[in-house]
């Protein structure tokens, strides 16, 4: 189908739970140091959802700011897309969840998981529907209470990992602005690598399974760095290449934060200023889904992005997968 519409982010809102784990807090639970973690990773702290608290509360507190950013009501989205590998439960959907949290019925709501690349995967999703005139409003989240499937004991991934969740309304914009140009894909023979084992139809959960802890997040940290690195500055070029403009036509650039070596190197291959890189891993670490739209609601309600400039929003992550966006800001 032909595209009729523009689309693009019409509201941004985030939810952060408020306890927070330092890094000197980490040393009292696994052998490591507050230098080691800040030089390997840029992380200083981590934000920790309450017991009670599960991903589709955070979801929803975020979807609700992001509704009165838009100034829309729940009653006018069109679809509910949530990104996570945390969801409440297998199933019903953490989207199913949040609809009936946001207190409304009858539009399609169901999960994407992408791992980290998910809200993005979200969000180009969303933007094919509002394009081709099916939907006027889809609300998109990307939330994890990563806290929950993290082995606390395990100190190669406990310290890099947060809570949050962060929300896009995605919608019909003027004309130039919005969604210039879209890049995703996926490996499935990096499967390996980044993975919660047990808990599925191939091992179910039993007896054995917790006792070896495969219902904890696994990975195999220095592979994705590499993969990550490479990752990242090309579906940036790919998207700049899409829409037909330069690197010198970037404004900034919004990358998934997991840790600001792969930031760093993947800005220097795209030949970025500090400056136009957002970054904001050092107070909530990698918040998977979550950490992409919690970055460009921080940028955007701090002002830091204006109207008309040129966004790139970029993400990796577990399958393995990849994502990136360039939008048009238009808010
Ligand atoms: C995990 C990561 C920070 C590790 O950094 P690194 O420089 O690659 O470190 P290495 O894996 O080489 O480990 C170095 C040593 O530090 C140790 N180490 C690991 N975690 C540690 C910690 N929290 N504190 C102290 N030492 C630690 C390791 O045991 C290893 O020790 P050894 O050499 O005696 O075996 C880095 O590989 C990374 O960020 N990878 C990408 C992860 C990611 O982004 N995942 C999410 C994808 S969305």
């Amino acid at each position: 189908m032909n595209k009729l519409y523009n689309a693009g982010i019409i509201g941004t809102g985030s939810s952060i739970p408020d306890k927070i784990l330092t890094n000197s807090d980490l040393e009292q639970i696994v052998d490591t140091t507050d230098e080691w973690i800040v030089s390997r990773t840029g992380i200083k702290e981590r934000r920790i959802a309450d017991s009670k608290v599960a991903t589709s509360d955070l979801a929803t507190e975020a979807a609700k700011k992001a509704l009165e950013d838009a100034n829309l009501k729940a009653s006018d989205l069109d679809m509910i897309l949530v990104a996570t590998v945390t969801p409440d439960m297998h199933f019903p959907s953490t989207a199913c969840l949040v609809q009936s949290n946001l207190g409304i019925e009858g539009c399609p709501a169901f999960d994407i998981e992408a791992a980290c690349s998910g809200a993005l995967y979200g969000l180009i999703t969303a933007s094919q529907f509002i394009s081709t005139g099916v939907y006027k409003n889809i609300l998109v989240i990307g939330a994890e209470c990563l806290s929950k499937i993290v082995n606390w004991q395990d100190r190669n991934t406990c310290v890099l990992f947060g809570d949050g969740a962060g929300a896009f309304i995605v919608s019909r914009v003027d004309k130039g602005y919005g969604l210039l140009a879209h890049s995703m894909g996926a490996d499935g023979n990096g499967s390996k690598l980044l993975k919660v084992e047990a808990g599925g139809s191939k091992r179910p959960a039993s007896l054995e399974t917790v006792e070896k802890g495969l219902h904890y997040l696994q990975m195999e940290g220095s592979e994705v760095f590499k993969f990550a690195v490479k990752i990242m500055a090309k579906a940036s070029e790919e998207v700049i290449a899409k829409a037909k403009l330069s690197l010198d036509d970037i404004d900034f650039l919004i990358p998934h934060q997991a840790n600001i070596r792969i930031i760093d190197a993947s800005r220097r291959r795209l030949k970025l200023s500090k400056e136009k890189v957002y970054m904001n891993l050092m107070h909530y670490g990698n918040m998977s889904a979550a950490s992409v739209p919690v970055a460009l609601d921080e940028a955007s309600r701090a002002g830091k992005i204006q109207k008309g400039d040129n966004i790139i929003l970029v993400a990796f992550g577990g399958g393995l997968t990849w994502a990136s966006t360039l939008l048009k800001w238009g808010k």
